[in-house]
Parts: C-alpha cells; structure tokens; sequence
C-alpha cells in the first residue's frame, strides 16, 4: 500500500488538489489494488501565521516516511516570496535530495495553444530540469547592508555529480521516447564556468547513448526555437534557472501554465518524490472556483506511474484527453467551464473507463 502526503498548501492549490482526489477516489473505485493511504498536512501560509513556520519542526522527518508527497502551492500576498518557498517547496527538494524536476508539456487535441498555425502535434516535449543546485544553491550573502554600497552576491553553483545525474537521466529519457532527441540547453557563451562544465559532461554522458541524437542550444535561442518551431523539441535538459524559464514557455505551449503538471524526483527512492502542478498560488483566482485543475490532475498520473500504477495513470491521462478534446476547459485555456466542471467531467471519464474495462 502506497502512503502519499498530501500538502494542499497555499492559494488555488487547495482547489486544485481537491480535485485530483476526487479523481483519484473515482480511479479507487473500480481498482480494488489501487491501494492508497493519504495524510493531509495543514502546511503552507496560515500555518506560517499561526506558528512562525512553514511547516512544523521535524516536518522533513515525518514526510520523510511517505512514499510520494501530492503538492499544491505555496505563495501569499503578505509573506515575502523566499520565506513561503525556502519554507516548505525549496526546504523539501532540497531536503529530500529531488535531483530532477520533470515537467512534460503537451498540447492536448481541444485545447488551443498560442501558436498560430501549430497544433498537437507540435507541442509535445518534456524539461528536465536540474532541481538541487545552480542558482538555487543558495550560496551567496550580502555585505554592506543598508550602505550606499550595499552588496547581493548570488552564487550559481554545479557540480559534476549533479550534471552527470540529471543529463543520465534526460539521456535515459530521451531514449524511451520514439523521436531519440535530447537539447541540452546552456548559456556556455557567457557563463564560463557552469555551463562549459555542464557541456562537458553532458557531452561524455552521451557517450553511452549513441542512439539519442543530442544537440546543445544556448538558452536564449533555445527559447526563441520553441515559440517557431517546438516540434523541432522533444527531450531539453537544463539547469534549475534555465529550466525554471523555459517551462513556464513550455506550459504556455501547452494552452496554460494551468495545464502543466512536474515531477521532483528522488532519483534512489530513498526518500519521497514529489508531485505538483507548475503554476503556483495564483492569488487573482483564488476562490473564485475557474481554477484550472488539470496540471494537478496530470500530476497525479505522474505521481501514480512512478508508484507502479501504470494502468491508473493511463486512466488519468485519458480522461484528460477525453475532457479537453469534448472542450470542457476552463477560462485560461479558452473555455468557460468551472474547476468543478472540469472535474466532475474527469470523475465521469474516469469512472466510465472502469466500466468499459469491467465489461
Ligand atoms: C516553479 C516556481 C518555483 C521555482 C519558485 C516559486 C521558487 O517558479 O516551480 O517553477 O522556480 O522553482
Ligand atoms: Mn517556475
């Protein structure tokens, strides 16, 4: 039996993870070994207010235990912005060791995306994105403060082991998927430093794969390529920062950053992954029930995957498929229907999935 956390957090993120258990719950009904405990952790913004912190004490080691964490958000109006996610999102990735940031991006038939004259068929990449070093080391300081002369030093850092592990895996990536292609995406004409080490060991990385076709794009380029010719992409690999970028682009590919769902992952499974939707608090919707719920939604399929729960996660994605292309979106990707359309349209698929196979 698979034990998932289950941290709803801050802003939409209540309501769209409300949503992803609903789904999961219709999944539940019709596949008795879809075997899940779930514990919800009040963590995030209000528990800052109450207590002073993020998330209590020892609440790494009592995460520690899961086997996946189903994440929301975290962000609010009134706390700055590094407390609320060095607090609780940074403080577990970093803390759990999740090496890589997966976050795939796919324009679903139904849905509309920005690019005139592109379709489905063009938009169908995944970022790997390294998710524990570069610019979010967190090394740095600052000098002089207050002073006329005041001082930030912020400090990219990478070394080998990460780069080796995350262009390991986008490699492996790569490979299982029917194009073989890998971008690896550097800025190495003005970071001397990082990016001409990461070009390095990406480049002795590809050694052991010669039959993914690979190519390295400077960041900059690699961003205006995916607005005039995504389908040229399939797998990118990049750092935290660059990654971080590039996939809020990715996502708008895909119709919305409400569509985009990630994964951080703990590459040797000793601690748990985690899973949550791309796009954060989103204060403007809050309440107001127009969250788009899919990025959860599709975070969720992600989540159960990786719990070997292929044919739940197969469900999922279907039903996702099913929702966009009958048009049952929501206002950021071109519709009107609510977060509860959507997803009581996803229950429905879900469900009707179960009977089909039953039958
Ligand atoms: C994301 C977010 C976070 C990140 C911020 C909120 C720290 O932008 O998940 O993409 O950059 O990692
Ligand atoms: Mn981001």
């Amino acid at each position: 039996m698979a034990r998932i956390a289950v941290i709803p957090g801050d802003g939409i993120g209540p309501e769209v993870v409300a949503v992803a258990l609903r789904v999961l719950d219709a999944l539940r009904d019709g596949a008795p070994d879809l075997e899940v405990e779930l514990d919800t952790f009040p963590y995030g913004s209000d528990h800052y207010r109450r207590t002073g912190s993020l998330m209590d004490a020892d609440g790494l080691e009592r995460l520690a235990g899961y086997d996946a964490i189903l994440f929301g958000a975290v962000g609010d109006r009134e706390i700055p912005d590094h407390v609320t996610l060095w607090g609780l999102r940074l403080a577990i990735v970093q803390g759990f060791d999740q090496a890589i940031c997966l976050r795939p991006a796919r324009l679903f038939p139904g849905v509309r995306g920005p690019l005139a004259g592109r379709g489905p068929d063009d938009v169908d990449v995944v970022i790997v994105r390294e998710n524990t070093e570069g610019e979010y080391s967190g090394a740095g300081g600052f000098s002089h403060r207050g002073l006329r002369n005041e001082v930030a030093v912020q400090t990219s850092v990478y070394t080998r082991e990460a780069v080796e592990r995350t262009a390991r895996f986008a490699f492996e990536l790569a490979r299982s998927r029917p194009a073989k292609q890998l971008a690896s995406v550097t800025k190495s004409n003005a970071s001397l430093h990082a990016s001409v080490l990461w070009d390095e060991v990406v480049a002795d990385v590809a050694g052991d794969f010669p039959d993914v076709e690979w190519s390295s794009a400077l960041v900059d380029a690699a961003a205006a390529r995916l607005v005039l010719d995504p389908a040229s992409f399939d797998v990118l690999v990049a750092s935290n920062l660059h990654g971080d970028v590039l996939s809020d682009l990715t996502g708008a590919l895909a119709g919305s950053l409400g569509m985009a769902p990630s994964a951080n992952l703990c590459l040797d499974g000793s601690r748990p992954s985690m899973y949550e939707p791309v796009h954060g608090s989103a204060f403007d919707l809050v309440g107001r029930g127009v969250a788009n719920p899919i990025g959860a939604v599709l975070s969720l399929a992600m989540m159960l995957e990786d719990l070997g729960h292929q044919a739940a996660a197969a469900r999922v994605r279907g039903a996702v498929e099913d929702v966009c292309a009958r048009g049952i979106l929501t206002a950021d990707v071109g519709g009107s229907a609510s977060t509860d359309d959507v997803a009581d349209a996803l229950v429905a698929a879900v469900s009707s999935q179960t009977l089909e196979v039953a039958s």
